[in-house]
């Protein structure tokens, strides 16, 4: 599944923001999907498609050349709990407090979350006694949200979804999406359902990956089948305008490796804030949408690899042991790039129950439960959750204790 990051002949496509066309720029090999941990009688069926990452040359907008049908990806087997990190309930429960205190409060208010998954958000929410609809179309994940009261659909927030939410329950004051954004290739979908939905003072609220820290970080495990868009406010600004919409604020946020969260209301309804106009000015200073920044990361894309397989199998060789830490859908991308697999990694352990006893997307290395780590501990742990570094070295003081270290590869490959 290996492949060079620049191909001889890079692709074209067409934008699904603007029709305009998408130029290649890095290719990250044929994938698996990052989030089906399998069955070793699976084994030889796993579906796989080409990880190619494009620009468009009209809107900017950086964005996949090849497609994976969503039922694919969100089927009810979906494994991944939004409530599985400490940092992010807190991350949620202050989001939610946020939409309280702001466009949620006035008389009666109604907030509609499309992505809901566990319901990590929205039981703040429902604590608070305000009316509110998740949308969660992978099955496993609804029922736990259903299951802690929260009111949820079982269903693909779209343009008709959305249409019905407004004819049964009115106008939304809110439209809210983490991390399910830049999982939506059906933009325009997408925004005419929130057209539909919103009160015509209503905001839609969303937050994701932030292209800049990417580059900034040479995370490319931030790009997978899931990740379809990797937003910067040049684009996201223009995918507004192309729908009726202005970008009117933008937050930086220090979660999952670095994010931004950008506000959308109605064209000319509200202000661009100066915090708009600063984040835009700091993108165009820092050329981040030339296509020469961008061919700049592929080419860290591809020093990364080098240096962290090098590191692999010289520790490999030394006979020293090696595992890993969090069986993320972001690892999918490294090993499955990298070439590493169980000859490298002796097994990943992950906290999910769904992941464990099961084996990673493409490459099959064993997911362990956490337990697994310390029995005995190895001699390094390469940190696939690295965006959740602090809270899990915190967690696992003992094994540094032990005389056992670290290995990242974000922003650059090390030990620690
Ligand atoms: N919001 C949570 C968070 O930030 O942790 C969940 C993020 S998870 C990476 C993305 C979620 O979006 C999945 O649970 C998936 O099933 C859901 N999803 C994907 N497409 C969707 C759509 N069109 N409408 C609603 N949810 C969708
Ligand atoms: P994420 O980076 O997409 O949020 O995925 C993090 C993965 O790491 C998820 O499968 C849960 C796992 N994890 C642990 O195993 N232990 C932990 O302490 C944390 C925070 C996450
Ligand atoms: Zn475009």
């Amino acid at each position: 599944m290996q492949a060079p990051t620049e191909t001889d002949q890079p692709r074209t496509g067409t934008c699904r923001v603007c029709a305009g066309q998408v130029v290649q720029f890095l290719d990250l090999g044929r994938q698996p999907l990052s989030d089906h941990f399998i069955e070793p009688a699976e084994i030889g069926t796993e579906f796989t498609y080409d990880l190619l990452v494009g620009q468009c040359r009209s809107c900017t907008m950086v964005q996949l050349l090849e497609e994976v049908p969503r039922e694919r990806m969100f089927a009810d087997a979906y494994p991944y709990r939004s409530s599985g990190s400490a940092v992010m309930r807190e991350h949620f429960e202050r989001t939610a407090r946020d939409l309280l205190d702001g466009p949620l409060r006035g008389p009666d208010p109604f907030v509609v979350e499309v992505g809901c998954n566990d319901g990590v958000m929205l039981g703040t929410i429902s604590a608070a006694g305000v009316r509110h609809l998740g949308f969660e179309p992978s099955g496993q994940v609804a029922r736990l949200a259903a299951e802690r009261g929260i009111t949820v659909r079982n269903a693909f927030f779209e343009a008709a979804t959305a249409a019905e939410t407004r004819a049964q329950h009115g106008p939304a004051d809110v439209v809210y999406a983490a991390n399910t954004m830049c999982h939506i290739p059906y933009v325009e979908s997408i925004l005419k359902g929130v057209d539909a939905l919103l009160a015509p003072d209503g905001v839609f609220v969303f937050e994701d990956p932030y292209l800049g820290d990417i580059v900034d970080k040479t995370s490319f495990d931030q790009i997978y089948d899931e990740h379809f868009f990797l937003f910067s406010a040049g684009s996201v600004r223009a995918m507004a305008r192309h729908f009726g919409f202005d970008l009117v604020d933008v937050r930086r946020l220090p979660v999952h490796g670095g994010e931004v969260r950008y506000t959308l209301a109605r064209a000319g309804v509200r202000e661009p804030s100066a915090a708009v106009r600063d984040l835009l000015a700091e993108e165009d200073a820092r050329g981040l949408s030339d296509l020469a920044t961008l061919r700049r990361f592929a080419a860290n894309v591809t020093r990364v690899r080098d240096d962290l397989t090098a590191l692999l199998r010289r520790l490999r060789a030394e006979g020293k042991r090696v595992v890993a830490y969090g069986a993320t859908a972001k690892s999918a991308t490294v090993t499955n790039f990298c070439g590493v697999g169980p000859d490298l990694v002796e097994f990943v352990c992950d906290s999910t129950p769904a992941k464990q006893h099961r084996l990673t997307p493409g490459r099959h290395i064993p997911v362990r439960p956490p337990e697994a780590f310390a029995a005995p501990y190895p001699d390094y742990a390469l940190l696939f959750a690295w965006n959740h570094a602090e809270e899990i070295m915190r967690n696992e003081q003992a094994f540094r204790q032990a005389g056992g270290a670290w290995i990242l590869y974000v922003p650059d490959v090390r030990v620690v």
